[in-house]
């Protein structure tokens, strides 16, 4: 078979491409950052991480993967929401508390006052909002108490001015002082991210926006599932310090696997939200949204993350001019009543990218990195295919070489520039062209726009760039060049900068939709990231649970998931 049949080209469309007209005059080229194809991102943008903080935001998955924050969103839970509050009585707290959005993560907080009783009971409240409640949204693994990594950055600075390595751990005095903070602006509570969602709650009287629903004593999980009926009553799970003060819930030594499985079941419960849209139960109101990787705001951040991985990134260094910034933004967002930004849907904006290009450089990644059996012209043949149809809606009739001579046009890409335009601002033209539109954008709304033009530019510049050498290299289905004018050789170092150009923009997108387990996990098993307070392997080389891999663990025996390995 041709390989172009394998390609599900008929006869009749190669004729068709044979026969265009292949000499046509140079396409305007309206626009003069439109001209270098060769042009990669500053490496101090953060466009590409606005757009995949933004694009993460309530998945578990990627703020497991990166834990540190960078974002504080105001949001809302609406009325009717169910929230859950494991405790030891059956009263309404207090004082502010923390509630979670699955009852299997207030499940560990379920408890009963102690006494000389084998099996005692420990009380869950059910709570529902009884109005839409306002709240504030820290995206990372903002719940989890880690020294290192700075996934409690954020809510530190904005309460206490600084990050003090030795508060890492006073909860108390976070809820308390979060709460007083935002009294002023109406804040209900605050969301955060651990092994599943929480939110912090500051007001729990009939002014606070929940009432109670039941409040339900339940079967102990310590003491009935240690000690069944007539045997001794088995120690409790065993909290402990690792060395580098990094919190374990160790095995229940004397308990029995089910006990393990319970608590186990909050990071099950978390990944219920892993992937888009997350946990839908909050709304998030992006036209307000904060970034710490906005560079106008906080340009402070921009040397200390300097030759920084991702994960290293932190927001303790950020200078007392810029962190001044954020919270007047941050309180102007929260007060102003007269902007309600343009009804623009960015998350869905976001996710139609997302969606537009995940998938389809998974393949490209995919096809450059298989040696099957067809030769390299075959499957050089299938990328380029594979980079037309990608880039499709955006090719002009008109779009081809001039002139039609490979030897001279491969120095010259200008021809294709007007699909790189085409294809970077088709998805905000409408927005940059709308001077009204354009006018209701809020400040947020500009970083989001910028982030999603920065975004789409790198990747429509690799895909067009990729796209145009295999042009002039005689691969293109429907732009036929002279096939003698490109040896086996030359179509190899396509492919090698194909393979060079595709691991980059990967790299730089970094988007937490491409990494799973592979091979996929068995049905007993569930795909796991390392997740606070439960790190495997934490003594491995390199403190690898510092940058989170996934792998399978098993759901239940033969050894219990939460074991650390
Ligand atoms: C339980 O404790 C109470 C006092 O708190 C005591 O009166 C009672 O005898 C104890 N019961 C058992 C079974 O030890
Ligand atoms: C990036 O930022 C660093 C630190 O501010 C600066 O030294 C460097 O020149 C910047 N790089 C570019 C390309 O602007
Ligand atoms: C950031 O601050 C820490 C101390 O809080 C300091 O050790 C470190 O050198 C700073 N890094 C940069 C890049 O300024
Ligand atoms: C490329 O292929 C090799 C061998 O099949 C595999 O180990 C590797 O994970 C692949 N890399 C990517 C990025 O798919
Ligand atoms: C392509 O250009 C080269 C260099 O200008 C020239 O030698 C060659 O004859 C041209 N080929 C065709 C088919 O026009
Ligand atoms: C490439 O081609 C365009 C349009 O034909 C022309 O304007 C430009 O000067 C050429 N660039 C180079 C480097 O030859």
């Amino acid at each position: 078979m041709h390989p172009l049949m394998l390609l599900g080209l008929s006869a009749l469309q190669l004729l068709r491409g044979a026969q265009l007209p292949l000499r046509l005059p140079p396409v305007q080229n309206p626009d003069s950052q439109w001209q270098d194809l060769n042009a990669r991102p500053d490496a101090n943008w953060t466009g590409n991480l606005i757009f995949d903080t933004v694009n993460s935001f309530l998945q578990h998955w990627p703020n497991t993967r990166y834990r540190n924050g960078h974002n504080v969103v105001p949001a809302t839970v609406p009325v009717n929401t169910l929230l859950y509050h494991g405790r030891d009585d059956d009263k309404l707290p207090a004082v502010p508390e923390w509630t979670s959005t699955d009852p299997e993560h207030s499940w560990p907080f379920c408890s009963a006052p102690p006494t000389n009783e084998s099996i005692t009971g420990c009380w869950q409240l059910t709570l529902v909002t009884s109005r839409p409640l306002k709240v504030l949204y820290f995206d990372g693994s903002s719940a989890a108490n880690i020294q290192e990594g700075g996934p409690m950055d954020a809510q530190d600075l904005l309460i206490w001015g600084e990050v003090n390595p030795e508060r890492w751990v006073d909860e108390r005095d976070r809820i308390d002082d979060l709460c007083m903070w935002g009294k002023e602006f109406g804040i209900d509570g605050y969301l955060r991210m651990e092994m599943d969602f929480e939110i912090m709650l500051c007001d729990f009287s009939s002014n606070g926006g929940v009432e109670l629903l039941a409040a339900d004593y339940l079967a102990a999980w310590r003491a009935q599932i240690s000690s069944p009926p007539g045997r001794p009553k088995a120690p409790a799970a065993v909290y402990s310090q690792d060395p580098r003060g990094v919190e374990m819930i160790a095995p229940d030594p004397g308990g029995f696997p089910v006990a393990d499985l319970l608590r186990f079941e909050t990071v099950h419960a978390g990944s219920w939200h892993n992937r888009y849209p997350g946990d839908t139960r909050i709304v998030l109101d992006l036209s307000r949204l904060i970034s710490f990787y906005d560079t106008s705001l906080a340009p402070s951040l921009i040397p200390s993350r300097a030759g920084q991985q991702r994960w290293d990134h932190r927001l303790h260094n950020i200078s007392a001019s810029d962190l001044v910034a954020v919270k007047t933004r941050l309180e102007e967002a929260l007060t102003s009543k007269d902007n309600a930004g343009s009804g623009i849907d960015w998350q869905t904006l976001y996710h139609v990218i997302v969606d537009r290009y995940a998938d389809r450089l998974e393949l490209l990644q995919y096809l450059l990195n298989t040696t099957n059996s067809l030769n390299i012209h075959d499957r050089a043949r299938i990328m380029q295919t594979q980079l037309r149809i990608i880039l499709a809606p955006y090719i002009p009739f008109t779009a081809r070489p001039v002139p039609v001579n490979a030897s001279t046009t491969s120095s010259n890409d200008s021809w294709a520039n007007p699909v790189w335009q085409a294809c970077a601002t088709r998805h905000t033209a409408y927005i940059h062209g709308r001077s009204t539109l354009k006018s209701q954008l809020t400040a947020s709304e500009l970083v989001l726009l910028r982030a999603l033009d920065e975004t789409t530019r790198e990747i429509c510049r690799v895909l067009t760039r990729m796209w145009v050498h295999g042009v002039h290299a005689g691969l293109d289905p429907l732009i036929l060049l002279d096939p003698a004018s490109t040896p086996s050789a030359h179509i190899s170092s396509v492919v090698d900068a194909w393979r060079m150009e595709v691991r980059e923009l990967m790299n730089w997108l970094d988007w937490s939709v491409w990494v799973k387990c592979r091979p996929t996990c068995g049905p007993e098993e569930l795909c796991y990231l390392p997740t606070w307070p439960w790190f495997y392997n934490r003594d491995s080389p390199n403190d690898a649970w510092k940058r989170p891999q996934p792998r399978c663990i098993r759901r239940f025996g033969p050894y219990s998931p939460l074991q650390a390995a």
